[in-house]
């Protein structure tokens, strides 16, 4: 009501309430490269519209004459309290929307409860970001490097700044074909955008024969070359178990039998998630993979979702398809480049708004009685 009430003095959101609609305004504002990065998504886009086609494939069945008078958004994620079933999504190198970065994004989070996963190709130091959060609620996520003396100094550091939860993303071990991207002939990892947290890192900088700042070409090869490893496999998860105490998530998981491993392997979750179709062209739809992942590992396992997540419907749907919170990408790096930490909280706070309205007109007072149930299959 806050926003109708604004209104009767005429005041009207300084961002659109429809969230599907901050793409094209980012773009018409800071131009098509940066957007080109954000939107780009693998091969021709097949796997980022079926994410969306997926999750409107479900139709919500309202329920009447329920009390929901009181309603309660908060959920337990991971032995946490959380108020909402709801993060901001591990995204690299937010300079390129907004000078005040991951900072800014993070200070939004803190300023909602929701948390916020930093990623380690943040244009932003880990330390800076987690000091501009406070006590608020900090994931870590981890592009597993390639060197293990650098692994671990980035899992010391994201300890010793308060990050709780390490978020592994096991479907980037190799940057996808990215035909916006290489339409432009722009990474920006080239240009040491996204590589905050490896320059200021004492292990990779043992690595490096001059001081970045003398020769950040050779710093920037360096870093190619460490990003990731394709040659990992599921026996190398014991070397994170042991080194990190807290909770770990494998994010990418879309087969029941990878879910399995993840458990087998000492995991406590796993986000269901094609990363926003920017990996694998014709990939599953990460709503399609949803169900089949909670039914084998429901019990063992945290699952949350991401990708292709834009509306309060959509999270309705992915926690009534067994999800126990969402991530949400690239709405909120839209919402920062429109207008910074306001931006991003103006997202948050439009996508919590739209959940519990639909919640409460679908009969729900929260989350925690959500089924898949509540969802038919649409026909038309
Ligand atoms: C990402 N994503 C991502 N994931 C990750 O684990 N580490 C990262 O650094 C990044 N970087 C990144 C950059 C950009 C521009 C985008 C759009 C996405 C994937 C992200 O965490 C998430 O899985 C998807 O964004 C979810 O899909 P939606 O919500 O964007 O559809």
């Amino acid at each position: 009501y806050e926003i109708y009430l604004n209104g009767m003095t005429g005041a009207v959101p300084r961002l659109p309430t429809d969230l599907t609609r901050l793409e094209e305004l980012t773009e018409q504002r800071l131009g098509p490269g940066p957007v080109g990065y954000v939107a780009g998504s693998a091969g021709d886009g097949s796997t980022a519209r079926a994410n969306r086609a997926a999750l409107k494939q479900h139709r919500i069945v309202p329920r009447m004459l329920r009390d929901v008078h009181e309603r309660d958004l908060s959920v337990e994620v991971l032995g946490r309290a959380l108020p909402a079933p709801l993060t901001l999504a591990p995204v690299g190198v937010l300079s390129i929307m907004h000078p005040d970065a991951e900072s800014a994004a993070a200070r939004a989070a803190a300023a909602q409860g929701v948390p916020f996963v930093l990623s380690s190709a943040s244009s932003t130091p880990m330390e800076q970001v987690a000091e501009a959060m406070g006590d608020a609620e900090r994931w870590f996520q981890l592009y597993w490097p390639k060197d293990p003396e650098v692994a671990l100094s980035f899992l010391n550091r994201a300890k010793a700044a308060g990050y709780t939860a390490l978020v592994v993303t096991l479907d980037t071990p190799l940057l996808a074909w990215r035909p916006r991207d290489l339409d432009q002939a722009y990474l920006p990892f080239l240009h040491g955008v996204g590589t905050a947290n490896y320059f200021t890192d004492p292990a990779f900088r043992a690595g490096l024969a001059k001081p970045v700042h003398e020769d950040p070409n050779a710093a920037v090869m360096h870093f190619v070359g460490m990003f990731a490893d394709p040659g990992k496999t599921w026996p190398d998860l014991a070397f994170l178990r042991e080194h990190w105490d807290g909770p770990i998530v494998l994010k990418g998981i879309l087969h029941p039998d990878d879910a399995r491993a993840a458990a087998d392997a000492g995991m406590d979750g796993v986000v269901v998630s094609n990363h926003g179709g920017r990996q694998v062209a014709g990939s599953i739809a990460a709503a399609e993979a949803l169900p089949g992942v909670v039914k084998a590992v429901g019990d063992r396992l945290t699952v949350l979702f991401d990708s292709g997540i834009r509306t309060g419907d959509d999270i309705f749907k992915a926690l009534a398809l067994g999800a126990e919170a969402v991530l949400v990408g690239r709405p909120y790096v839209y919402g920062l480049g429109l207008d910074g930490q306001a931006g991003v909280e103006h997202v948050i706070r439009c996508l919590l708004a739209e959940l519990d309205l639909t919640l409460a007109l679908s009969g729900h007072a929260g989350p925690g009685t959500l089924s898949p149930a509540d969802l038919t299959e649409g026909r038309a």
